[in-house]
């Protein structure tokens, strides 16, 4: 499985009992025949702030560092008042920055969300689709991901319980795999 894509998850939620985060690692257990995925890390990122563009924070590096070197990115996220939460936003923006050293252009990518509520992250998914676009990404644009959150939806060692959903994921991870070296560099 040497040849399998990297695929660097981004999690919009960073609290320890993230349904994101869970929905991040169900999509990496179901999707790994296809998809090496592996959630970055990124608590430390500290509010943007232009006037430490000439000397990135340690963190700010290490995150841009995951993004270059893997060949797409998922973006698994909430929504946060109808949008994407401000650390999610916080994150891109330093990896777009400075002007000429940002790691989005062109990078594959697609996106993923869990919610409890009925609406599953429709809104946070538009306007974080908008702001890739804005900055290059190359966002799959179907098969798109909602997940509803329920406890039964999960089996107890992380994967789905409902098989269906299940061959979905295999179906999205073909899918994604096709992208990523239709359109990767
Ligand atoms: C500040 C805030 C705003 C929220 N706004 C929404 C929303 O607009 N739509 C929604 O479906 N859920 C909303 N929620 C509920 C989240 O979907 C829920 O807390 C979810 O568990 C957060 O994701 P996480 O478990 O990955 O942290 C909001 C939660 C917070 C903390």
């Amino acid at each position: 499985m040497s040849d399998r894509p990297k695929v660097a998850v981004i999690v919009g939620s960073l609290r320890r009992q993230s349904v994101n985060r869970r929905l991040a690692e169900a999509i990496a257990m179901v999707a790994a025949p296809k998809l090496d995925l592996k959630i970055v890390e990124y608590d430390e990122v500290p509010l943007y702030n232009q006037d430490h563009e000439a000397d990135l924070p340690a963190a700010v590096i290490a995150f841009k560092a995951a993004i270059k070197s893997a060949d797409a990115v998922l973006i698994v996220t909430p929504e946060y008042n109808r949008s994407m939460p401000g650390v999610l936003k916080n994150a891109i923006d330093w990896a777009s920055r400075p002007p000429g050293q940002g790691v989005w252009s062109g990078k594959p990518a697609a996106i993923a969300g869990s919610s409890p509520g009925a609406l599953g992250t429709g809104a946070a998914q538009v306007d974080l689709r908008n702001v890739l676009t804005a900055i290059n990404v190359a966002v799959m644009g179907a098969p798109q991901i909602y997940f509803v959150h329920r406890e039964e939806n999960f089996t107890e060692d992380g994967s789905f319980s409902d098989p269906k959903f299940i061959a979905f994921i295999e179906g999205w991870a073909d899918k994604f795999a096709a992208w990523i070296a239709k359109v990767g560099s």
